[in-house]
């Protein structure tokens, strides 16, 4: 009944995990579930004032096809105060979630055979949406001694007449890393020789950083400026999952043709989440950064305890609000039953089913060697989290 393009792709491996820890807690097992994507905080106050506002000012209706001007305008400002881009809101398309921006985004551009680079380990949905886009996904596979970042030499081995599309994230989901400026400008040299390459930016976590500001590729680097999307949004910096509001912005041949997409498919986003948008830009960032200092607590937290297990190699992330460590110690064993644990897939079941502890296996995001565990989570379920972690893995470890 369905069509071909179906078997393409495949659903989404995180929201598996999730449903089957929503199963397992609906059958009464206390479940700990440190798989989710999201920030355990209520969006801010003045947001959900402003949306409020809207509903109650009968704010109703549809909105232009790319986004209130209003919200358009902030979005530059931003663009221009924070990350030192300039862009006319022509070149801004708000759409339903940054996951939209990016999908239609390779929609627009890529051509059925086109190569996607795609560092891993990557997010879950990149490889998927250029397949619906009948473009080939290149995936390269990175270093967890370099933080898996893809160095200049990774990309320019990866690199050939057919790539046309580069996918960088950062701050990662799953591995919470940053490009330094250093590393983007590095990586720009090596696509000064292919003009035709087109970088997709995924900036969705810029908000959520430890160390030094977020710094995007079209910033380090101004000569790619006109060949980079740059994707960004609400979700995640302003607890706003819910709301489904995110953005692009690109030279506006891309734009435009984006927005053509987004003209038949959606319309527009929402305008009740569009007004809450607009508060969340015209405001002062003090709230969310409140919430980035209480993800960094948990982060020392988390990567303090991963680090005394024998066996796993654990790097503190510099943004985002996951540990990606690496578990390759504990495949090709076995549990206390004699069931084999051979993939970061056979060990998450494990954890699940034994432990009623949800995480996420590195299979899912190109990385068989890691598993992705989320601090989106309050102290006590990080604890509880991690001590039922320690007992999974000390069962393997006896049987080696
Ligand atoms: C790397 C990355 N990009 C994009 C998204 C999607 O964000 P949004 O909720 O704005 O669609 C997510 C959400 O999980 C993400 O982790």
């Amino acid at each position: 009944m369905v069509a071909e393009r179906i078997n393409r792709i495949s659903p989404s491996q995180t929201m598996k995990i999730s449903a089957r820890a929503k199963e397992l807690q609906q059958e009464g097992h206390s479940v700990v579930a440190l798989s989710q994507g999201e920030p355990d905080f209520n969006t801010p106050d003045y947001i959900c004032k402003a949306a409020i506002k809207a509903i109650e000012d009968g704010f109703h209706g549809y909105t232009v096809n790319t986004g209130t001007i209003e919200l358009r305008n902030l979005i530059c400002q931003k663009l221009r105060e924070e990350n030192h881009l300039e862009y006319t809101p022509d070149q801004i398309v708000v759409s339903n979630g940054a996951k939209q921006s990016l999908g239609f985004s390779i929609l627009a551009t890529i051509n059925p055979g086109d190569e996607v680079i795609i560092p891993a380990p990557y997010w879950v949905s990149y490889p998927e949406m250029v397949k619906l886009a009948e473009g080939k996904p290149v995936v390269v596979r990175t270093d967890v001694t370099n933080r898996y970042k893809m160095t200049a030499d990774d990309l320019r081995n990866a690199l050939n007449s057919k790539t046309k599309m580069v996918i960088l994230c950062s701050p990662s989901n799953p591995t919470g890393s940053c490009y330094s400026r250093e590393e983007l400008a590095e990586l720009a040299e090596v696509l000064a020789d292919y003009p035709e390459v087109i970088v997709l930016s995924d900036e969705i976590y810029e908000y959520i950083t430890y160390e030094s500001d977020h710094v995007s590729i079209a910033q380090a680097a101004p000569e790619l400026k006109e060949r980079t999307i740059v994707v960004n949004g609400f979700s995640k910096g302003f607890a706003m999952t819910g709301w489904r509001l995110g953005y692009l912005a690109a030279p506006a041949e891309i734009s435009e043709a984006t927005a053509r997409i987004q003209s038949q498919e959606t319309s527009a986003p929402s305008s009740i989440s569009q007004k809450a948008g607009e508060a969340a830009y015209a405001n002062p960032r003090d709230e969310i950064f409140k919430m980035r200092d209480e993800f960094r607590n948990r982060r020392d937290y988390i990567v303090d305890e991963l680090s005394r297990i024998d066996g796993i190699k654990c790097f503190s992330p510099e943004g985002a609000f996951y540990v990606f460590p690496d578990i390759s110690a504990f495949l090709n064993t076995h549990t206390a039953d004699g069931e084999p644990i051979n993939s970061s897939t056979d060990l998450c079941m494990f954890l699940i089913e034994k432990h009623r502890l949800a995480l996420v296996p590195g299979d899912a995001f190109g990385e068989p060697e890691g598993l992705r565990i989320s601090f989106a989570a309050s102290m006590a379920m990080l604890e509880d989290g991690i001590a039922r972690l320690k007992t999974g893995l000390k069962e393997l470890k006896s049987t080696i």
